[in-house]
């Protein structure tokens, strides 16, 4: 059994001020016992004072990225053993705004997910296609290439303690969702790739779906037998929404 999560990843959004704002509204209407995990990623200077806002509370803490690098002369990074010290549980990398944006290639992506790993932080790796690659029939061949680089560097045994998020990159932040089966289709084909490796841990991984979920339409997603949870941008900025869709998670 796979228990879902949703997680919230806030991009590059907030200010101390939203930030209790938000938390307050999550933690003020957080049912009494969720099915799903849920999780937030603040930016970095924000992880400290957010954390300590859902001190005792089931809301787990994630970064949005992490250096590949232990220590040392990288001048605006931020170090996985900083992140875990101020009590970070998840760290996406290799998300597609990452990859483009700041020309993150698949090799690096695999150093940073060895790093979250080296202390004990659960990599939460984000995969998925472009417009252009999905309308040239390629999206299961860059799926496939993404995890790969992942697999053969960090080995099966490493997505024990890991997520995979499949978000395609024509649905981040553009209101297009992919259908259900678009999402199961892709997901299931995750999960084939790591049973390659090892069944049982392709059994247990948790493959979330990312890429304009909202309320209205997390439920019929996340009912898809391969969808665990989602990776939610937008709509993880307002409570009462992102609660919805925390709710909507069910375990399958
Ligand atoms: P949106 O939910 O805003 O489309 O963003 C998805 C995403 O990129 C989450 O990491």
């Amino acid at each position: 059994m796979r228990r879902p999560l949703v997680a919230g990843n806030w991009k590059m959004h907030g200010s101390r001020a939203e930030n209790a704002e938000l938390i307050d509204g999550l933690l003020q209407n957080l049912p009494a016992q969720t099915v799903a995990e849920i999780a937030v990623c603040p930016p970095y200077v924000y992880l400290w004072e957010v954390g300590r806002l859902l001190k005792s509370s089931p809301v787990a803490l994630g970064a949005q990225s992490v250096c590949a690098e232990q220590v040392g002369a990288f001048t605006g990074e931020v170090s996985a053993s900083m992140l875990r010290d101020v009590g970070c549980t998840y760290v996406i990398v290799g998300h597609s705004e990452r990859r483009t944006l700041y020309h993150e290639d698949d090799a690096l992506v695999a150093r940073k997910f060895l790093a979250a790993q080296s202390q004990s932080l659960v990599p939460i790796l984000c995969v998925g296609e472009t417009l252009e690659e999905r309308e040239r029939g390629q999206t299961k061949t860059v799926v496939t290439r993404q995890l790969t680089a992942v697999l053969d560097v960090a080995g099966v045994a490493a997505f024990a303690n890991a997520v995979i998020a499949y978000e395609p990159v024509w649905a981040i932040g553009t209101g297009k969702t992919a259908t259900p089966e678009q999402a199961q289709e892709v997901h299931a084909h995750i999960r084939a790739e790591v049973a390659k490796h090892d069944a049982k841990i392709a059994g247990e991984l948790r493959i979330l779906y990312g890429g304009s979920v909202k309320a209205a339409n997390a439920r019929e997603i996340f009912a898809m037998p391969d969808v665990d949870g989602g990776l939610i941008g937008g709509a993880s900025l307002k409570a009462d929404e992102f609660l919805k869709i925390c709710e909507a998670a069910q375990v399958q």
